[in-house]
């Protein structure tokens, strides 16, 4: 056995070689990787090898590039250089992919002189995702084995292609079944008797194809913002020029996007959905679940009950009367009829999903659920009354929930004589679409409980994030402060269709006006009410919203709310200029101007200050938990990182600086966070308190 790094391993078997990469957990082709690769191309070539065979242990071919390099300075040989000298190397190499081989890794794979897929197997350029393009010789010789169009799409989708696509498009050259070496090994000795084809893929010529170059492009101009696209079709475009000048293309078009903040933001959002599992209470093991109890058949419950069938779990689905029941079930079979329709389920499993529902108004019938989730209505006397029964009712060590998205969960536990077992998920609507799911610690809650949670999460396809008890948790108690920002700035001047427009402009999702009717008023009218013993005296309120309700236009559902809503498009509410000016003038304000600069400055930074309290309250973990929050929840951009990674973008002395500056018109609003002031006076960004 020869060792050429940490990483990298070579062994004679006869008169073939073997390599093989491993580097726990995903074989990320990092320095370790690279240095060991080129070390092993150059023992290849004095070691009479007739062929060699490319694996890697562990469970997964190589699955890019480590991105935890990035940013950093880069250690030599770059990736780019390992795999030209793989293709250079005098001695044909097979790579046997097993698992995933994305981005940096399969350009290795595209490198070597044939390749082998193992059933399984999805290869794929997701460097999209992270503001960059395959930067290692993937838009060069990908087209010079599948031809531009497949290529194009891979690398523009991020997603990763089945084995047996690639196979038909030339992207490997077999699939079979076995062990990685054992099958790396017999390719080798194919290979060396002349029994399997080999040749250097940059050697073949990409047939030119301007149909999809010009479509992609077409695609592309419809949907601006991000810069990592047009310079991947740019990159593709230039693998029909002979392949030194297309390689050099391609780098210059690499280096292009690195340097851009967009693909900071991109690895941040990467690496702070990863970063969430790790949490205090990451060691216990999480209790089994095999049937989940949902109470409450109204959106939320539907919502919920579909993710849990969807993961295979049965559900139990309580409601107090029939015909609210059939409804929610009409629902949830129209939820699971539009999961098959998008290719997520076979009829098969769609079928066994009913099946796995059982729809009762006999709250007793949640006696073997082994846990529980309260979708009921946003009032502590309901919550109360329901986990009293759920007390006496749910088996001894069954996990109790409320998907509460305010409410105290400790004054929830302690109706129970086991608040042990009771925690927040707080789902987000439409709860079996959206990714994100809060898990809300109590100060009881056992740690098997937390874990419970978070392995809920991973088998719903969500990702969990670990909140402290507060009003509104994570991202709802940001809400309000930025929510209430766009309030005062439509009472002082701005049209709320405006505020909307300059808030997508962001490049959020909605803005907030669009985003309250689409909720219904009525949410936030309620909330407003249980908020009323506790709102702070100072703070400036807007009567607007309620005067909207108190109309009855309670957004979408009533057809009308801050907008109108008929077969067009949504056009402003007539009405919302006589309520504000009643209201400027009840309080005597002399409307004014705001750019919609002016009024994304107000927005963000009103985010980004109770984003930091959050932090600073120890409510988040860590800022970069409340990013993967507002990513997942609130549709926040994802080339923009997150309101933290914002923040430190935007830095600590300029965001001091605006909220000084408007807390000449509204102190309480605009008060500064002790933790950015800390930052602006004594440096510190963000990004080091993730660590
Ligand atoms: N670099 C560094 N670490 C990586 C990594 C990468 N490319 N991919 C995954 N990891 C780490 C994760 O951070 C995680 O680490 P912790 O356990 O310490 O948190 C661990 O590997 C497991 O990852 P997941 O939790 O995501 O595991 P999974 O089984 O759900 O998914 C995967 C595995 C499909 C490989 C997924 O991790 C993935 O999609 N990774 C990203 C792949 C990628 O984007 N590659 C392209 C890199 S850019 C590139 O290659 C550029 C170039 O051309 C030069």
């Amino acid at each position: 056995m020869e060792r050429f790094s940490e990483a990298v391993t070579g062994e004679m078997v006869g008169e073939v070689a073997l390599i093989c990469i491993d580097n726990p957990p995903v074989n990320a082709a990092g320095h370790e990787v690279r240095k060991g690769l080129t070390a092993a191309v150059s023992w290849l070539a004095g070691s009479g090898a007739k062929a060699a065979g490319l694996w890697c242990a562990g469970r997964t071919f190589t699955a890019g590039a480590d991105v935890r390099e990035f940013g950093k300075t880069p250690q030599p040989p770059s990736l780019p250089e390992v795999c030209n000298t793989l293709e250079a190397s005098a001695v044909p190499i097979v790579a046997v992919m097993h698992g995933t081989a994305l981005g940096g890794g399969f350009e290795l794979a595209l490198a070597c002189h044939a390749r082998i897929g193992l059933s399984g197997l999805r290869v794929g350029f997701p460097e999209v995702n992270l503001g960059i393009l395959p930067g290692a010789g993937g838009t060069q010789r990908g087209p010079r084995l599948a031809g531009i169009a497949p290529v194009l799409d891979m690398a523009l989708s991020g997603k990763p292609m089945p084995a047996e696509e690639a196979l038909k498009h030339g992207l490997i050259d077999e699939l079979t079944r076995g062990e990685p070496r054992e099958v790396a090994l017999d390719a080798a000795r194919r290979a060396a008797a002349g029994d399997l084809k080999t040749r250097r893929t940059g050697e073949l010529e990409t047939p030119a194809d301007t149909d999809a170059i010009n479509a992609a492009q077409v695609k592309l101009a419809k949907k601006p913002g991000l810069n990592a696209p047009p310079r991947i079709v740019e990159a593709v475009a230039a693998s029909t020029r002979p392949i030194t000048e297309g390689l050099a293309e391609e780098r210059r078009l690499f280096m292009e996007c690195y340097d851009d903040p967009q693909r900071a933001a991109l690895v941040h959002a990467f690496l702070a959905e990863r970063a969430v599992a790790k949490y205090p209470e990451a060691g216990a093991k999480p209790r089994a679940v095999k049937r989940v109890g949902v109470i409450g058949a109204g959106t939320m419950g539907q919502g919920i009950a579909t993710s849990c069938l969807l993961a295979g779990l049965d559900v139990t689905l309580v409601e107090v009367k029939e015909e609210a029941l059939g409804r929610g079930e009409a629902a949830i079979a129209k939820n699971l009829d539009g999961a098959m329709e998008r290719g997520k389920m076979t009829a098969a499993a769609r079928a066994e999903a009913e099946a796995a529902l059982d729809a009762t108004t006999d709250m007793e019938a949640l006696a073997d659920a082994d846990l529980i989730i309260e979708a009921a209505f946003e009032k502590m006397e309901v919550k109360r009354e329901i986990f009293t029964a759920l007390d006496r009712i749910a088996k001894p060590g069954a996990v109790l929930a409320t998907n509460t998205s305010y409410l105290d969960v400790n004054e929830i536990a302690a109706v129970t004589s086991r608040p042990e077992d009771v925690i927040g998920l707080h789902f987000f609507s439409p709860a079996h679409i959206m990714r994100l799911l809060e898990i809300v610690v109590a100060d009881r809650t056992a740690p098997e409980v937390v874990a419970t949670g978070f392995a809920l999460a991973k088998r719903l396809g969500k990702i969990g994030v670990r909140a402290g008890v507060c009003d509104g948790f994570i991202g709802n108690r940001i809400l309000g402060n930025y929510a209430r920002a766009a309030e005062h700035l439509v009472l002082d001047g701005a049209a709320p269709s405006q505020v909307d427009r300059a808030v997508r402009g962001l490049g959020m999702a909605m803005g907030p006006f669009e985003m309250a009717d689409l909720a219904g008023l009525d949410i936030g009218y309620f909330n407003r009410r249980r908020r009323d013993p506790i709102r702070p005296p100072e703070e400036r309120y807007s009567k607007v919203a309620d005067r909207l309700v108190e109309a009855g236009t309670l957004g979408r559902k009533t057809g009308k709310g801050y907008y109108v809503y008929g077969e067009s498009k949504p056009v402003p509410n007539p009405d919302l200029d006589g309520i504000v000016a009643d209201e400027r003038a009840l309080s005597g304000i002399a409307p004014r101007e705001f750019s919609d600069h002016d009024i994304r400055d107000r927005y963000l930074t009103a985010m980004i200050a109770e984003a930091a309290r959050v932090v600073e309250d120890g409510i988040a973990q860590r800022p970069s938990d409340v990013d993967a929050v507002f990513l997942n929840g609130y549709g926040f951009p994802r080339h923009l990182g997150g309101p933290l990674h914002q923040a430190d973008v935007i830095g600590a002395a300029e965001l001091v600086r605006r909220m000084e500056e408007w807390s000449a018109e509204d102190p309480w609003q605009w008060r500064v966070p002790a933790i950015l002031r800390r930052m602006a006076d004594e440096g510190g960004t963000f990004a080091q308190l993730n660590g």
